[in-house]
């Protein structure tokens, strides 16, 4: 997985318990403690797993809270550093469509093909009247990341919309789904 998501992980860890917390989650998790995540460097799935329980440890939280806490500081950086991207995007289906792009944008950077596909291949969109299916999968298996971000994008533009998961990773599922419904 690229560096990038790892950023905002951790800043969600020092936000909630200071760099102690972060010093920790990084050693629970094998992480070198001078480790500073680069935004289109490769780094094993397996750490941004490992990072991610360590962090759910430390903060005393379930994998759900700790997502949600990631997914807050997440859109709060995309937000900083790519505005561009919510000016384009009048409401949050724009923003939610165009999320595999935004991802390719950034698998385009890479000079090694394999591992600029294992980003290209983890999303996937069906377009419907008043309604987004997305269908994800990826060893991460970050589904609550994934509900925790769609939720706040749908808050951020004030939309109403429902976000649920008829199928999932974690249920033994061969990759999940979520669909994001719009009242209107
Ligand atoms: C400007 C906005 C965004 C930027 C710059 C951004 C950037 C990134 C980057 C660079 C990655 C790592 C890709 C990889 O290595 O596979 C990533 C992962 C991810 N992003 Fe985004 N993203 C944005 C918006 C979103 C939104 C709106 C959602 C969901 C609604 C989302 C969901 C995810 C998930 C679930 C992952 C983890 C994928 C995995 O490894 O399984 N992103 N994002």
């Amino acid at each position: 997985m690229l560096g990038y998501p790892f950023r905002p992980l951790l800043q969600a860890v020092e936000a909630k318990g200071g760099e102690a917390a972060v010093a920790e989650a990084k050693r629970r998790a094998g992480v070198p403690p001078d480790r500073v995540y680069r935004m289109s460097e490769i780094y094993a799935d397996e750490e941004c797993q490992r990072l991610l329980a360590a962090a759910g440890e430390v903060l005393g939280l379930g994998v759900e809270d700790t997502c949600d806490l990631w997914a807050e500081a997440f859109l709060k950086d995309t937000q900083k550093r790519f505005p561009a991207w919510y000016e384009m995007c009048a409401d949050a289906r724009a923003l939610l469509e165009c999320h595999p792009e935004i991802h390719y944008g950034f698998a385009a950077s890479l000079d090694d093909p394999k591992a600029s596909k294992a980003i290209t291949d983890k999303f996937r969109i069906e377009k419907r009247e008043r309604e987004l299916i997305v269908h994800y999968r990826s060893p991460n298996r970050l589904c609550f990341l994934y509900r925790a971000l769609a939720r706040r994008v749908i808050a951020h533009y004030g939309d109403e919309a429902s976000v649920e998961e008829p199928r999932c990773l974690h249920r033994g599922d061969d990759e999940c789904e979520f669909r994001i419904r719009w009242a209107s």
